[in-house]
This record gives structure tokens, sequence and C-alpha cells, in this order.
């Protein structure tokens, strides 16, 4: 592979013109990856460029509630169009036969691999520990779904993984419930913070929301009733991630300079995409996105000017290193682990869990959500119970889903499924 510079000039550096951005339905949908040899981390840059593209569109019909001005609306309804066609490329690249469950484990594996990264060279220390928290929930994610790939389709997490990743217990997901206020956090100060505690921020954001929207859109198309309920679970906690990173924005970003950052993320993402891509064919898609993402900064760079006075550069400097890739962080990982595994949330700030005040507002609310058995739990234990005897890292945990007492409700859901005769991987209830 050529070598690719690492730091370019945002605002100086050539785009596609506007005008030029729109492209056909036969254009827009690209063959889709072969799912048996793609790179994991190809697969992890698709998953990560569809969260930051849905973002970019959300935010941008978002803000188009939000003013009257004629010449900044239709600005966004220019670039939004093309945000929701560069994500119809990205999602559809992702291919028909592999499974919610496989895409799942793809999921947790950007959401850990992307977090591992960014917290390694976040230079705020508050915002990196926010990311380590993180972490470690996403990293036990990936071993409750892995638990459940190999139950349900009977299949092994490292076919998507692709050893890049380690399959073990991290932070208990049931211990992830939290009472929602709790998990806010303080926000960055906008003249502080550095541009690129802005950026990893809200990376991270879009990849959260659109792990909790894929949880959201798919968890129902499991006929068990533990995968449904799991996916509900986990669902959640991916509600709380989303409400967790984006109170670390600063309030007081003006609308403006929320969108400036939003197109200066998507040139900050596609510059790594396109950097470190190893499939030609799908290197060339990010090097086309990038070449739009930098007319959209300029565009708006320009509108930030007009109607606010302020050069963007004043904002989000001059020039842009990008240094982020999808990598290995097994050892990182595994040090966090030691050191934060038994840290909870308190109000703005961690506590060790057996120092938590005892009227801590996430008991009250775990008890809520706990009351008729964790799926979390549960999934480990029956795996256990039917597989080969223990031996696996992690299976301490079985004492503890012993416990859990699992009572097993007639599914209607399944049994209404079953009742078609469609005795698909996806329609098999758990007994
Ligand atoms: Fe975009
Ligand atoms: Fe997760
Ligand atoms: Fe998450
Ligand atoms: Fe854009």
């Amino acid at each position: 592979m050529t070598t690719v510079p690492t730091t370019l000039d945002p605002w100086r550096e050539k785009g596609i013109p506007l005008d030029k951005q729109f492209r056909s339905w036969r254009e827009r949908v690209k063959a889709p990856y072969n799912k048996r040899d793609v790179d994991a981390y190809t697969r992890a840059r698709v998953i990560l460029m569809n969260g930051v593209e849905n973002e970019c569109w959300n935010y941008s019909h978002h803000f188009a509630r939000c003013t009257d001005n004629p010449a900044i609306k239709g600005l966004l309804a220019q670039t939004r169009m093309v945000e929701q066609q560069q994500q119809t490329t990205i999602n559809w690249l992702n291919p028909p036969d592999q499974t919610v469950l496989e895409t799942t484990i793809a999921y947790e594996q950007v959401a850990v691999d992307l977090t591992a990264y960014l917290a390694r060279n976040e230079p705020d220390a508050y915002v990196r520990e926010a990311f380590n928290f993180g972490l470690l929930e996403d990293f036990d994610h990936l071993y409750r779904y892995s638990e459940l790939l190999d139950y349900l389709e009977g299949k092994d997490p490292d076919s998507i993984l692709q050893g890049k990743t380690e399959i073990i217990p991290g932070r208990p997901t049931a211990d992830h419930h939290n009472d929602p206020e709790v998990m806010l956090r303080k926000h960055y100060e906008k003249n502080r913070a550095l541009p690129l505690s802005k950026l990893h921020t809200l990376t991270l954001l879009s990849a959260e929301q659109q792990t909790y929207l894929f949880y959201k859109e798919h968890g129902f198309e499991y006929g068990s009733r533990l995968a449904r309920e799991l996916y509900a679970e986990i669902g959640e906690v991916e509600e709380h991630h989303v409400s967790f990173y984006e109170s670390l924005l600063d309030p007081s970003e003006t609308y403006l300079e929320r969108q400036v950052m939003h197109e200066l993320m998507e040139v900050y993402n596609y510059f790594h995409c396109y950097a470190q891509e190893t499939d030609p064919r799908i290197k060339q898609i990010w090097e086309e996105f990038l070449g739009m993402e930098l007319t959209h900064l300029h565009l708006w760079g320009e509108m930030l000017k007009q109607y606010q006075g302020v050069d963007p550069r004043e904002l989000f400097g001059d020039t842009m290193a990008v240094d982020f890739k999808f990598t290995e962080n097994k050892e990182y990982v595994r040090r966090v682990l030691e050191r934060q595994r038994d840290l909870r949330l308190i109000a703005y700030g961690w506590a060790p869990k057996d120092r938590l005040p005892k009227d801590w507002p996430s008991y009250r609310y775990q008890q809520i959500v706990n009351a008729g058995g964790i799926p979390s739990e549960e999934v480990v234990m029956r795996q256990l119970q039917q597989r080969r005897p223990a031996e696996r890292p992690g299976d301490e945990l079985l004492d503890r889903a012993r416990q859990v007492a699992v009572k097993v409700d007639a599914d209607t859901t399944a049994a209404a499924v079953a009742g078609d005769g469609a005795a698909t991987p996806a329609t098999q209830e758990v007994k």
C-alpha cells in the first residue's frame, strides 16, 4: 500500500463540487463485501461510517427544524441529501447472508476497538475516563452476544472478529443499568477543549447511536425469547451510552459550529478509512466521499464566517492530524479491565462499587429492570449448561448466573412464528 500522509489542511484541500455529488441508483448501490473473506476492520469501517453518515443526516434535520434562515435551510437540504446517499452506499456494502447476530458481533467489535483507540489517544483526562468506562461495557456486550451466537446459530464469533478482539467478560452487563440521570457527565468547555477531543466525542457518539438503532431495529428478528430480551437489554445500554457521550458535548456550541464540527468529523473519519483501507474497491469509495466532505466543510465554514463572523480555523485549527486506525487493543483493554472493572457511575463522576452510597439511584433502577431475570446472565448460564465443561475464561460467571432465578415463560411470539413451520435459526425458541 502506498504511504498516505496523516495530516491534511482540511480548509485548503480540494473537494468534489457540490453539484457533482448526487449519484444514480446504479452508482449508489455497490456489490456487498464477501463476509467470508472481508477483513474484520474493513467491515468495522463500513459500520462506523454508516453511523457517522446517519448522525450527520439526523443532525441536519434537527438543525433545519430550528432555523428560519433560507440560505442555511437550503444548504442543509443539499448536503443532507448527499449524506443519505452516502449512507445507502455504505450500509448496502453489508451482505445479505450476514445474520443479525453476526453483524451484532461486528458492531461490538467496532465499539471496543474504536473506543479503546480513542481513549488511548484522548488528550482530555475526564473525557478519556468516560471512554474507558464505556469501553468495558461494550467489551462485555461482545462476550454476551458471542455466547448467544454460539448458542443460537452454532457459530464461532471469531469468524467475524478474526482474533483481533478478545471475548472475555468486562464489567457485567447486569450492572450497566443505571438511573438515567446518573449517566450524565460534565461537558467539555468549547473554548478550552482541543479539536481532537470534540472529534473523538462526536465520532464515538455517532457509533453508539448507530449501535442503539441497529439493536432496536433488528432485535425482534429472532423468535427466541432469550435473544429478544438480550437485544432489549443491551439496546437499552446503548441508549445509556448515547446519553453518556452526548452529555460530554458543550451545549453552548451553536448550531452552525456543530454543523461545521459534523463535516469535520466526516473528513477526519473518511481520511483514516482511506488511509487504512486494504480493499482497493472500498478504498475508492472512502476517497470519493472524502472529496465530497471537504466541499461540505468548506461551504459550512463559509456559513460560519458569514453568519457568526467566526473563522472556522480559529475553532478547529489549521491542520488536522489523523492517526486513528482500527487495530488490536488487547493489552490496553486488559489494563483498563484490571483497574476499572469495579467502577460505577455517580453524579458526574465514578466510584468503586463497594463505596457506593446506600441510596445510589441505580440500585432502584436495577431492581426494576432485573426483576424478572437478567438475559445477559441467562445466556451465559444456558450456554454453559449445553456446552462442554466450563473451561473458558469468564466461566466463573457461571456461579453468578446460577443465582439468577430463570423462569422460562411461554413465548407466544416464538410459538406464533414456529406455527408457520419456518424452523430457521432465527425462529427457534430456546427451551
Ligand atoms: Fe457524509
Ligand atoms: Fe455495546
Ligand atoms: Fe455501547
Ligand atoms: Fe457531509
